[in-house]
């Protein structure tokens, strides 16, 4: 039998066990953005690195940051291989609202063949499914087709604030090949597919006072500006009727779509009925002149996140209130640069608030878009990959969601991603009742498993 016969077969008799396992690392709260899961975050951060150890992984340590810590491990006993830098987060969303889970979110749950808990598809249970390829060719074989590098953070899901210098500290470190990045879903239920896009993000909290206090609307209504009536004013001149963002100078730096891409999306079975129904929308919206999936993955967007003020309990109470707040963000597109991107929202925002009110912005997180090289034997070495795993060839996709450190690996590290997601786009990421489907994650492990293989046969670029 060959060896990845046997490491296959290894996979297929495990697969019960590595679900209990996953339930263990998803029963770690480690919700990076709340002060209250700090030692959570780093239980989970240890609970990776024992496992890496168990795995065979070597020099596996945790990498202390102002922050989370950075989880890194090591093989790289294969002198002529290629190497694999995996990365990937160990930290999850908040789980609120609480009381729409219908199984809580840290007792992992499976019905129908799905894994229920937050993180399970965002981005554990992804992770582990690459743990447990690791495991099934240590087990079999002694050793990894080719040299791996795993490198896990534990502040994706707050920004990934202190991982570009991390990346630009230590290039000798995460020197690789190639990128793997298992954190984005599949096109569809049974569409297999390769990720060769992601938007960027720029996130802005807008903080408005008109007064010291509250003030009775009565007495003082028409004499003072409302903060809250301001900042809807505000909010309502970023974008026009067609759906376009009226920041001067926003699109300048957007690479138009072009037609060949047009065309390629046009080919791949999306229901757009049947996506509007499972958002339960009345009806869609977006920028005008293009399709869903081309205003998801390739045109930019501006979203108002939270809206903050005045009396919102039962009944009325007749009041002004002294502040307004919203947290607002912009997704991007290449080759849009977010520090360009911030300072023309700014001057927008500065211009059009009237000078009734007390204008405060906050830039929070945010992160460049990034897009593949389409043609590389890394992405054709995955599309073998997935092949035997989910035996379909995968379609290739972008997404609109944001990994901020892929845009780093390639300009910091010169080397180049290959997204592949097992999850799917119902999978509620963010949201209550997160899941994974198991028959993905079985598929994942075996996909990966092809993947380290798979690449070993390509040349190295650089050596360890
Ligand atoms: N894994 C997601 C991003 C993602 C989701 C990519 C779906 C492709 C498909 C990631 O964990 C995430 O949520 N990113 C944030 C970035 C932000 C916190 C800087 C996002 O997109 O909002
Ligand atoms: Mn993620
Ligand atoms: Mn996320």
């Amino acid at each position: 039998m060959d060896n990845i016969d046997k490491v296959i077969d290894y996979i297929n008799v495990q697969r019960d066990r590595y679900v209990d396992e996953l339930k263990e690392y998803l029963a770690i709260p480690s919700v990076s953005a709340l002060p209250q899961h700090h030692a959570d975050v780093r239980r989970a951060a240890e609970w990776s690195a024992d496992h890496m150890r168990a795995i065979g992984l070597q020099n596996v340590r945790l990498v202390e940051t102002p922050g989370h810590p950075i989880v890194y491990g090591e093989w790289l006993n294969a002198p002529d291989a290629p190497t694999i830098l995996f990365y990937g987060h160990y930290d999850v969303q908040p789980i609120d609202p609480i009381e729409l889970w219908e199984s809580p979110p840290f007792e992992p749950t499976v019905r129908e063949g799905e894994i229920y808990a937050r993180g399970a598809a965002d981005d554990k249970g992804q992770v582990f499914m690459h743990f447990k390829a690791i495991e099934a060719h240590m087990k079999q074989t002694g050793r990894l087709p080719l040299n791996m590098k795993v490198f896990l953070e534990g502040e994706e899901e707050v920004g990934s604030v202190h991982l570009d210098e991390f990346v630009r500290h230590n290039k000798q470190l995460l020197a690789a090949d190639v990128v793997v990045i298992s954190d984005s879903a599949m096109f569809d239920r049974g569409v297999p597919s390769i990720c060769y896009g992601l938007r960027g993000l720029v996130y802005y909290q807008i903080d408005l006072r008109g007064t010291k206090t509250d003030l009775h609307s009565g007495v003082f209504g028409g004499a003072v500006a409302n903060p809250a009536f301001v900042l809807a004013q505000i909010l309502s001149q970023m974008k026009d009727k067609s759906g376009r963002i009226k920041i001067p100078g926003f699109y300048d730096d957007v690479r138009e779509l072009t037609p060949a891409e047009r065309e390629e999306w046009k080919k791949l079975p999306f229901d757009e009925k049947k996506y509007r129904k499972e958002l339960a929308a009345p009806k869609l919206a977006g920028e005008s002149g293009y399709t869903v999936l081309e205003r998801t993955w390739g045109r930019p967007t501006f979203e108002v996140n939270g809206l903050l003020s005045g009396f919102t309990g039962e009944g009325p109470k007749t009041v002004i209130p002294a502040v307004a707040m919203a947290k607002v963000s912009m997704r991007l597109v290449p080759d849009q640069h977010p520090d360009t991107i911030a300072k023309l929202f700014v001057q927008h925002v500065e211009k059009i608030a009237p000078r009734t009110v007390e204008l405060k912005l906050t830039r929070l997180h945010g992160g460049k878009p990034w897009m593949a090289e389409f043609d590389s034997p890394y992405i054709r070495a995955a599309g073998r990959a997935i092949e035997r795993g989910f035996g379909k060839s995968p379609v290739f996709n972008r997404e609109g969601g944001s990994i901020p450190v892929v845009a780093t690996f390639q300009e910091e590290l010169g080397v180049p991603s290959v997204l592949f997601g097992v999850g799917l786009p119902d999978d509620r990421l963010h949201a209550p009742n997160e899941k994974l489907d198991l028959g993905n994650f079985h598929g994942g492990i075996i996909a990966s498993a092809h993947l380290y293989e798979e690449i070993a046969q390509l040349r190295p670029s650089t050596s360890v």
